[in-house]
């Protein structure tokens, strides 16, 4: 055998750990201690100089070797090896890495070498040489919350280049985030035009693609090709409103087309509140190569001598029982490591943009906080046409950046509303747009230079607004200002709704001047400065992050929000699509969903329904609602309460697709298997359909279950006809409920508990 290796044992470094801490190093000098010695039990160092390196998980496996050239490949990636032994007889060999047969999988491929696809990096050097070679320096392993990080140093032998990649493994949750930083020593212009998050190949026959194209009130649609000889790119260019046409998510079914329950698939996300780029390149050789990133197009970047680029992080997962799996290990990531607030409660609230839109008072205002008492939520959201005195906000011409309240129109201010809240016992919540400005605002007129507009072709408007120049210092200055003014004068104020109706538009930054491709990347870095600031001073605030719908939702915007908006099209039967999507990757406690009147034909109790496998919330005039209804959402609100345990569970079991059939069904399940939810809703049934039994997921084969239909419309009797009846794990699992029906438009809410 060439080289010997370990693989770490789990609670071993731990102990070292332990006993370092008892002979009292100092805690810097037994972080290195610690690093250097999980570096030493997780890197194989091999007798000949070759290394591997595996960046595993409980069920994951990524290794990568360091080849004869000093250059570093991929050997393999999916399920755990078993065998550690295994990993000396990964195909890839100096022999197969001739100038004929392209074979290497190199890890972080440079445009410059004999791979001629699509790099990871393209840098133009100082002396305009656009090429780079980058050979394998030193790698180590240190312990972070929840798993191990991997940092590896790679760097040229020509030019002063290096590029570390981090990996951070996150041990149970069988997630990778992987991204890389790139830094020159160059004193003359330097350019990057390629800087991917990550480059990642498979090899097998088949590929399908599974992606989720996007529109305002149609978001997050799921749709499969296969993937052939060539390229497919899914991506965007839209700056702030990113992910109007496409959402930053994608599945990609290895050998078979995606499936809930079984095959592998790779899931993955760009963490990154901006312009992504996924392009999917199965090469001459039948080989995949998933290059993720920030979208390098119009964003050729000027990278100053001794800065850090770093790139957002790739977060992947790898699943060999199809996507269900995979999106467990997701949403159990992003809340344990990647949702703001992941782990605490969520509040239910009364929004008014659907009820009042730009037409309110105090008197109105006030009257709805009653509203919210006599429901049973816990917040007021007061939402767009607060603002404005020269131009007062009475549309959507005009106002946004002037963040005061319009005399005229509430005479008392934000204070005295926040009272009138708070007395009767009501949380206040807030809208805000603080990127975007009218022209018609005094802000326009006072500060034209902060604004993103071409300074010599015609204004173009959407939504009659512009964006503002966040790569300003200054305007971040502004933007976080606006925040804390607000918050400053009304320090009750609990939650933001912070809007992002316009994508960057006229894209010219009066900041950034000659260096317009560092535009679309400094507003993003710009606008995350903006919201660490607020998130230090403000750390109990909560924000939801919107986006004219759906138009931003990202795991790095997560980090800061503690829910995102996923539609303004609150039909239910499209928002069971949207949310079938979105629960591939988004835990439902950052999911918000409203009940309101965008549809009237289905019933209140199906809309309620529908929106209670979210994070739940109303927009609608109580008074359109009859009592039967108001005393459904009343009792929801109080059900939602008591459930919320098991409804925020990350195990979400999707059984019955609503692409695939005329029914949808959802299965929460939590930790302990004993307390479980079925959300049940008939969309459009045939006539004369066969109704089969639904098999449940995830329980305990050996236990007793209590089935209850809750939430009823008052005075009827669940119909189901397990309704309050007790059965093995083992038979919910294997013959299952009836709980379908063919009644268009029905839904069940079933509660099962452990006896
Ligand atoms: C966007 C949001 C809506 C609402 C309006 C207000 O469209 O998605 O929910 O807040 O702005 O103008």
């Amino acid at each position: 055998m060439g080289y010997s290796f370990a693989i770490v044992q789990p609670l071993y470094p731990l102990g070292i750990f332990y006993l370092c801490r008892t002979i009292l190093i100092k805690k810097t000098e037994m972080k290195k201690i610690f690093c250097l010695l999980l570096t030493l039990l997780v890197l194989p160092v091999t007798m000949k100089g070759k290394e591997i390196i595996s960046v595993t998980t409980n069920h994951l496996q990524l290794v990568l070797q360091v080849n004869d050239n000093h250059r570093l490949y991929q050997t393999y990636f999916g399920e755990r090896l078993s065998a550690a032994t295994d990993l000396n007889v990964l195909p890839l060999s100096a022999a197969q890495l001739t100038s004929t047969a392209i074979k290497g999988h190199e890890v972080y491929p440079v445009m410059g070498t004999e791979d001629y696809y699509e790099p990871a990096l393209e840098i133009t050097h100082a002396d305009g040489n656009p090429t780079s070679v980058l050979y394998y320096k030193s790698s180590s392993v240190c312990p972070v919350e929840g798993g191990t990080e991997t940092t590896i140093t790679l760097a040229d032998n020509v030019y002063p280049l290096t590029v570390t990649l981090h990996y951070v493994a996150y041990t149970k949750e069988d997630v990778i985030s992987q991204w890389a930083e790139i830094k020159h020593g160059e004193s003359g212009k330097v350019w990057l035009s390629h800087y991917a998050s990550s480059m990642l190949y498979f090899e097998v026959q088949k590929y399908y693609l599974r992606e989720f194209s996007s529109d305002w009130a149609k978001e997050m649609q799921q749709e499969e090709s296969q993937l052939n000889f060539g390229r497919k790119i899914v991506s965007s260019r839209l700056g702030t409103r990113a992910d109007m046409f496409a959402q930053p998510f994608f599945e990609v079914g290895i050998n078979n087309p995606v499936s809930e329950n079984s095959g592998d698939v790779f899931m993955g996300t760009l963490a990154w509140t901006g312009n992504f780029k996924f392009t999917f390149e199965v090469d001459h050789d039948g080989v995949l190569r998933v290059v993720s990133g920030i979208n390098p197009d119009a964003s050729r970047y000027l990278l100053a001598k001794g800065k850090i680029f770093v790139t957002p992080q790739f977060i992947y997962t790898f699943s060999h029982h199809g996507i269900g799996e995979g999106s467990r290990n997701l949403q159990r990531f992003v809340i344990n490591h990647q949702l703001y607030k992941g782990k605490e409660d969520r509040l239910t609230l009364l929004n008014n943009w659907e009820n009042t839109y730009f037409d309110f008072d105090e008197k109105k205002l006030t009257e709805l906080f009653s509203d919210v008492k006599d429901l049973g939520v816990d917040m007021f959201l007061l939402d767009d046409g607060w603002f404005g005195n020269k131009y007062p906000r009475k549309d959507d011409h005009a106002g946004l950046g002037d963040w005061q309240v319009t005399r005229s129109k509430l005479p008392h201010g934000l204070p005295f509303l926040v009272k009138e809240a708070n007395s009767k016992g009501v949380e206040f919540g807030l809208w805000i747009e603080p990127e975007m400005v009218n022209p018609k605002s005094e802000l326009a007129e006072k500060h034209p230079k902060w604004i993103i507009k071409l300074p010599n072709r015609e204004t173009y408007y959407f939504r009659n607004q512009l964006v503002l120049d966040l790569t300003n210092p200054k305007v971040q200055d502004y933007v976080f200002s606006v925040v804390d003014g607000i918050l400053k004068e009304n320090p009750k104020i609990k939650y933001f709704k912070w809007d992002c109706n316009s994508p960057i538009t006229n894209v010219y930054s009066p900041w950034e001047k000659a260096n317009q491709g560092n535009l679309y990347i400094d507003y993003v870095y710009g606008f995350y400065q903006v919201l660490s600031r607020i998130q230090q001073k403000y750390p109990n605030l909560c924000m939801m992050m919107c986006s004219g719908g759906g138009g931003r939702c990202d795991y790095e915007g997560l980090k800061y929000f503690t829910e995102f908006w996923c539609s303004d099209n609150t039909n239910p039967v499209e928002r069971l699509y949207m949310q079938w999507g979105y629960s591939q990757f988004m835990p439902s406690k950052a999911m918000c969903a409203h009940v309101t009147n965008w549809d009237s034909k289905s019933s209140v109790k199906f809309r309620v329904d529908v929106a209670f496998g979210c994070k739940l919330g109303f927009d609608i005039n109580l008074k359109s609602l009859s009592a039967d209804d108001l005393s459904y959402c009343r009792q929801a609100i109080k059900e939602y309460n008591r459930l919320k345990p098991v409804i925020y569970s990350p195990d979400l079991y999707r059984l019955e697709s609503p692409y695939e059939g005329n029914h949808c069904i959802l299965e929460r399940v939590d930790d302990a298997r004993s307390h479980v939810l079925v959300l049940v809703y008939d969309i459009h049934p045939r006539y004369g359909e066969n109704v089969l039994p639904t098999r449940l997921q995830g329980l305990d084969v050996n236990a007793q279950y209590r089935v209850k239909e809750v939430l009823l419309m008052p005075g009827r009797q669940s119909w189901l006809s397990c309704n309050d009846k007790t059965y093995s794990g083992d038979y919910l699992m294997k013959i299952g409920l009836q709980l379908v029906s063919t009644n268009e438009l029905t839904s069940h809410i079933v509660e099962l508990i452990k006896l």
